[in-house]
């Protein structure tokens, strides 16, 4: 899907373009992929059947649904509320985007999957169960989710157990996606912003690390700070409603938390260039524009990059991390900074992952792409053959293509390993595929 585009200059420059509106479907295929419970009838990926249909919370509530979350099958809540809130606004700013690739219904549709489970999850008022499943216990088995038989309790938090940051980023979630429902189903919208500000009192109210109510979480996913999220809340919250409460609240903890000296960031854990960037466009002040400028001056500059240019922010997933700047990298160029020489950054973040690296690092597109990621259901052959250790440590690629899926990515060096052992580098993540999906948007609708 590779083409060759020849600008006629003296230098006959050519650049290698993709076909981003094949990834950008191809990507909503991960999310279909990774459902839990019951599927739904237009399911694409039709190797996944209904699985785990005894998600149940403390007092026996339904919490079956939602995703889980990379190769295994833990449903974690708070990289999953993330992943929805960074594919609602790619829904929110690039409609068109996702119109001309044929994409809106199944973008829609990956947020719902998501933000239906929430709502089952939010049980009262100050309660929300954030993660199913035991990390290790999980950990333990490989195989297909039909088949696991392991205990899958549910941890929530509460107001004596709190978790401002996993209550925060869940109502961010809910009330982007309520923008996303707003004309198309109002009664649904209605419900999800109704949750979204029930959630953000109880994360404003009781304050806390999520991580040290949910401590199976901290092996997996420790939060650093719980402040961020509530800004972020506030902030989708004012998009959401135009109620200048919302407003108020998010720039005066903006200003109370001090973000403006935190270091940029975009990730499951951090979301402070995302307040910055949502409070630029909702204020159109110029010290959230500058703060966003700084952070991406910062990453075109001064972060570590591969030999190849991929940005290296850190060993863990390093394409996530440069998709999620490519996203930032996009909006701030929406905001009409550096637009040119920003888009141009970004797509050669996003170009990087889909090629110009050397290979395809997204599943099932391009050129030589990984065939063994680390990811426990596509591994396995049709049942009711065996899948167990000796498929993981098998050297045949998995069975299914899990199309769309972008691996972990390469090291320092540009060095990429399909190996399916190798989790650093070549495993798969709803949060992997969000900040890329997001990008991808406004890379196939309007170039650079
Ligand atoms: C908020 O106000 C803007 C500008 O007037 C409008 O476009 C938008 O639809 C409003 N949103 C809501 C949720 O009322
Ligand atoms: C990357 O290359 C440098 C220089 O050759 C080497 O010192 C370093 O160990 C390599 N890093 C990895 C992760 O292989």
């Amino acid at each position: 899907m590779k083409v060759f585009v020849c600008l006629l200059s003296a230098l006959a420059l050519c650049q290698a373009a993709y076909d981003y509106t094949t990834v950008q479907k191809n990507s909503l295929l991960l999310y279909d992929a990774h459902r839990s419970g019951s599927l739904p009838a237009d399911q694409k990926v039709t190797w996944r059947k209904d699985s785990a249909l005894n998600d149940r919370g403390q007092n026996g509530q339904d919490l079956t649904g939602g995703y889980y979350d990379a190769g295994d099958f833990v449903k974690f809540g708070f990289p999953l509320a993330r992943t929805a809130t960074v594919l609602a606004w790619g829904l929110v700013d690039d409609p068109a985007g996702y119109a001309s690739a044929g994409a809106l219904d199944d973008g829609r549709k990956a947020v719902k999957s998501a933000t239906d489970y929430f709502l089952k999850a939010h049980t009262a008022a100050t309660e929300l169960y954030g993660q199913v499943g035991e990390g290790d216990l999980d950990h333990a088995f490989w195989g297909r989710p039909e088949d696991m038989t392991m205990w899958r309790p549910a941890y929530k938090i509460d107001a004596s157990n709190p978790g401002s940051d996993l209550a925060g980023e869940t109502a961010a979630a809910l009330a982007a996606a309520s923008i996303v429902f707003k004309a198309l189903d109002p009664s649904y919208s209605n419900d999800l912003l109704t949750h979204a500000k029930q959630l953000f009192d109880f994360a404003n109210n009781y304050r806390g690390k999520y991580s040290d109510s949910i401590t199976d979480a901290s092996s997996f996913y420790t939060s650093c700070d719980y402040r961020d999220e509530l800004v972020w809340a506030a902030a989708w919250l004012y998009r959401a409603t135009n109620d200048s409460t919302y407003l108020n609240t998010a720039e005066s903890l903006h200003n109370q938390f001090g973000l403006q000296h935190w270091n940029g960031g975009f990730t499951w854990d951090a979301k402070v260039s995302g307040v910055q960037l949502l409070l630029a466009k909702l204020t159109n002040k110029q010290e959230y524009k500058d703060a966003i400028k700084s952070y991406v001056d910062y990453l075109i500059n001064a972060q570590k990059k591969t030999p190849k240019g991929l940005l290296y922010i850190d060993v863990w997933g390093t394409l996530r991390h440069a998709a999620n700047a490519a996203f930032v990298v996009l909006q701030a160029a929406d905001l009409g900074i550096s637009a040119v020489s920003y888009r141009q950054f970004a797509k050669k973040q996003i170009d990087y992952a889909l090629g110009d690296g050397g290979r395809s690092l997204v599943v099932g597109f391009g050129n030589n792409p990984p065939v063994h990621p680390h990811h426990a259901s596509s591994s396995c052959p049709e049942a009711p053959a065996v899948c167990d250790w000796s498929t993981y440590s098998s050297p045949v690629p998995n069975f299914h293509v899990l199309r769309g899926a972008l691996v972990g990515g390469p090291d320092m060096n540009d060095t990429t390993c399909d190996t399916r052992s190798d989790y650093t580098s070549n495993e798969v993540a709803c949060d992997y595929n969000a900040g890329f999906q997001s990008a991808l948007a406004p890379l196939s609708a309007r170039g650079v």
